[in-house]
């Protein structure tokens, strides 16, 4: 059992194997934030929350107990309106037009298991035993609003997540100005904030700074989750680090567009909170309807950052991807985007099939280009047919010729998308996000498909089908190049409106669930020019994403450790791509290129129809290694032994689970004068058990390469790297 319910104190004590987190139902029905952090046994938990009567500026709605004021106390999901000054969890606006709520304890169940969250992507527990669950459910008797806190705890996994529903039971609407996902007080404000910026080609750079008094974090108003920010954000305790002190860590399991706070309040509490950014944000809640939030994942970890990771990587990879990918390796793939780009035809195209197939290679992927008359990005997104003129013989044909090579075939899409210049456009002008009588502002010369509305997610839905119903296509890679502007559709009432960027992502999830469950055997891949996309609401229905658009190793360094601070390297595509570069224009070896695409799903992006022979072999053997390692690296667990943020090198290195087998990886980024004798010191093996060196020879304690650690060979002019492998005897 993980949870406890003490009905004397009226504490709940939510339990993991290593975490516990504890709420208290103050006698006026408000539940309290108690406690989140390392295990504690159960005892007087109801001594932990601390009160005390502030100055006149904290109101205090109970003259009977002016201990009692929410500006000051630690709540589990405070609202707004009356005296709670911070950020609240939610607010509505009542048909009188006035903000204010209070919602109080109405009841509660804790169940086995874990519900599935309606329309929306969500982890799940394979086995009821897994997962326990607790509903919290408050009422606003003024207003006819039933909140439903649902919290669940994976007892072995170490995760906790959250989420809320709204139930109007009142006779009126309401409208639903804030809906945050989570919200926890924390009882002081020493600690620094994480989380992953960037941009396109540049993304999940590792941010940390420490808090300051007031609000600070991050949000998209891009109506997905981003380049520029990862529905993610920690707290980590000062002076942790990677393999020590306290973090805590929440993930929003969403794709839209969110707000992740952190907010210093003058008495030095600190509150984080996250959900769907309420930025642009309503929506009207009939009576009788019910409104979900997405669901966020929260991981505490008292063994540093590298700790709060795997236990997403995990969690992740085996409680949200789904289908029968989530537990099989992945094929070696080679795109030809960076190959080709728009111009190709049925030959060049089987051309590099063939030289992927000689070298080892699993699937080939379609990307941009073969559909409509697409021979540049100004044309016909949403005309999901073949180009006659690239491909005479149609995609069955050149699906099958691929086949014939020992290959499958894959194809990219960019389903949620419309080119003006379209059949689809010309036919459907309305079927694009927009507002009457405004411009339609373009990217990359493309308008948003309205996924709002039900029709357009059919339409698009049924083309997509029958085109994967028309050849024998195994993956897609399923594109998305722009955000969202004039965020309106034609089909929703006025006052509907700003429900349009939230009824986006709920007809794309529907898509989703459409097409992955009526195509289970296509493994399918996401993308959104690179990783504008990579979160977790992606993963519940495609188990890998495509990291970056940018393909140059170095840069990768530290897109990839970014990444892997939530995401599991099961979920990151990673490929060799040509030098110079097409991104960065840098030159750097196909070892180091190969060394560093080797920890995530591998491939090539690149004409292999035109490596030199020498060449060749190299990549022969890349190939053979990564199908030798990729079941250690896509299921293994992750240790990240130098950041990229912090210096010149970078390592990390992934072992198995029973500590059997182990690969590290060792990259140094520019040469320097008079190099310093450098011993990497290894993580995660088993100190008792002596393991073989594969390439080297010699056996070693898993004590002598984590203590004395790894001498690293010396290394000569810029872009090295090292790989090594080892297997315990
Ligand atoms: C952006 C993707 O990230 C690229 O890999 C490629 O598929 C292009 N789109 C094609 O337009």
């Amino acid at each position: 059992m993980s949870i406890f319910y003490d009905s004397k104190d009226h504490v709940f004590h939510l339990q993991s194997k290593e975490t516990s987190y504890v709420i208290q139902l103050l006698h006026t029905g408000i539940p309290a934030h108690v406690y989140w952090g390392r295990k504690i046994r159960s005892g007087p938990l109801a001594t932990i929350l601390q009160r005390t009567e502030r100055c006149s500026f904290s109101p205090t709605p109970f003259p009977e107990d002016m201990s009692l004021s929410y500006d000051t106390l630690a709540q589990e999901y405070p609202a707004y309106g009356v005296g709670d000054f911070r950020n609240p969890a939610y607010q509505i606006q009542a048909p009188n037009g006035t903000t204010t709520s209070e919602a109080i304890y109405d009841k509660h169940r804790i169940y086995k298991g874990k519900p599935t969250l309606e329309g929306l992507p969500a982890t799940y527990a394979e086995h009821e035993d897994e997962a326990e669950t607790l509903e919290l459910e408050l009422v606003d008797a003024v207003a006819g609003l039933r909140i439903i806190l649902t919290y669940t705890v994976f007892g072995e996994l170490n995760a906790l997540t959250r989420s809320v529903r709204f139930l109007n039971e009142g006779t009126d609407s309401l409208k639903l100005l804030r809906t945050l996902s989570m919200s926890v007080d924390f009882r002081d404000s020493n600690y620094d904030l994480l989380h992953l910026s960037g941009t396109w080609a540049g993304e999940r750079n590792v941010e940390r700074r420490a808090l300051a008094p007031g609000l600070q974090g991050i949000e998209s108003r891009r109506g997905s989750s981003s380049h520029g920010q990862n529905p993610f954000i920690a707290l980590l305790a000062k002076g942790a680090d990677e393999d020590h002190g306290d973090v805590y860590g929440v993930s929003l399991v969403y794709s839209g567009g969110f707000t992740a706070q952190a907010e210093v309040d003058p008495y030095k509490t600190t509150r984080l909170s996250m959900g769907v950014n309420p930025f642009d944000f309503s929506w009207l809640l009939e009576a009788g309807e019910s409104f979900q939030t997405p669901e966020a994942v929260l991981v505490f970890s008292a063994d540093g950052i590298g700790a709060m990771s795997r236990t997403y990587h995990k969690l992740y990879r085996t409680r949200l991807c789904r289908g029968v990918f989530r537990d099989q390796t992945r094929p070696v793939l080679v795109n030809n985007w960076e190959a080709t780009y728009f111009d190709f035809n049925a030959d060049k195209i089987e051309a590099i099939a063939k030289a992927g197939s000689e070298l080892g290679m699993e699937l080939f992927v379609l990307d941009d280009g073969w559909f409509g008359h697409r021979d540049n990005d100004r044309s016909s997104l949403g005309d999901w047919f073949v180009d006659c003129k690239k491909l005479p013989e149609g995609l069955e044909d050149l699906a099958k010729r691929v086949n014939a090579l020992d290959m499958q075939f894959g194809l990219w899409f960019e389903p949620e998308m419309i080119s003006p210049d379209s059949e689809l456009y010309r036919q459907h002008p309305d079927w694009c996000l927009h507002v009457p009588n405004r411009r339609r502002t373009e990217g990359r010369m493309q308008l948003v498909l309205d996924f709002s509305r039900a029709d357009v997610c059919q339409a698009i839905g049924d083309q997509i089908a029958d085109v994967l119903r028309s050849a024998p296509i195994s993956y897609v890679k399923w594109d998305m190049n722009r955000n969202m502007t004039e965020i309106g559709s034609a089909l929703l009432p006025p006052e509907r409106q700003r429900e349009t960027a939230h009824r986006y992502m709920l007809g794309l999830y529907s898509v989703l669930e459409r097409i992955t469950s009526e195509f289970p055997n296509v493994l399918f891949e996401s993308c959104s020019g690179g990783g504008g996309r990579f979160d977790p609401g992606m993963l519940y229905y495609m188990p890998q994403t495509w990291t970056s658009d940018n393909t140059d190793a170095i840069s990768r360094l530290k897109i990839q450790y970014g990444t892997s601070i939530v995401y599991p390297l099961s979920s990151m595509g990673s490929h060799v791509s040509a030098v110079p570069n097409h991104q960065v224009h840098r030159n750097t070896s196909l070892e180091l290129r190969g060394h560093v695409a080797m920890s995530g799903n591998f491939g090539y992006e690149l004409d292999l129809t035109k490596f030199r022979e020498e060449e060749k072999a190299t990549v022969k053997e890349q190939v053979a290694l990564y199908k030798e390692l990729r079941s250690l690296v896509q299921f293994g667990e992750q240790y990240r032994l130098l950041s990229p943020f912090e210096g010149n090198e970078t390592a990390w290195m992934i072992v198995a689970e029973d500590k059997s087998e182990a690969v590290a990886v060792y990259v140094r980024v520019l040469a320097e004068p008079n190099d310093k004798l450098y011993h990497l010191r290894l993580k995660g093996l088993d100190p008792q058990s002596d393991y073989e060196w594969i390439e080297g020879g010699g056996v070693y304690g898993g004590d002598h390469l984590m203590y004395a650690g790894l001498p690293v060979p010396h290394l000569q002019g810029d872009f090295q790297s090292v790989l090594w492998r080892f297997k315990k005897i």
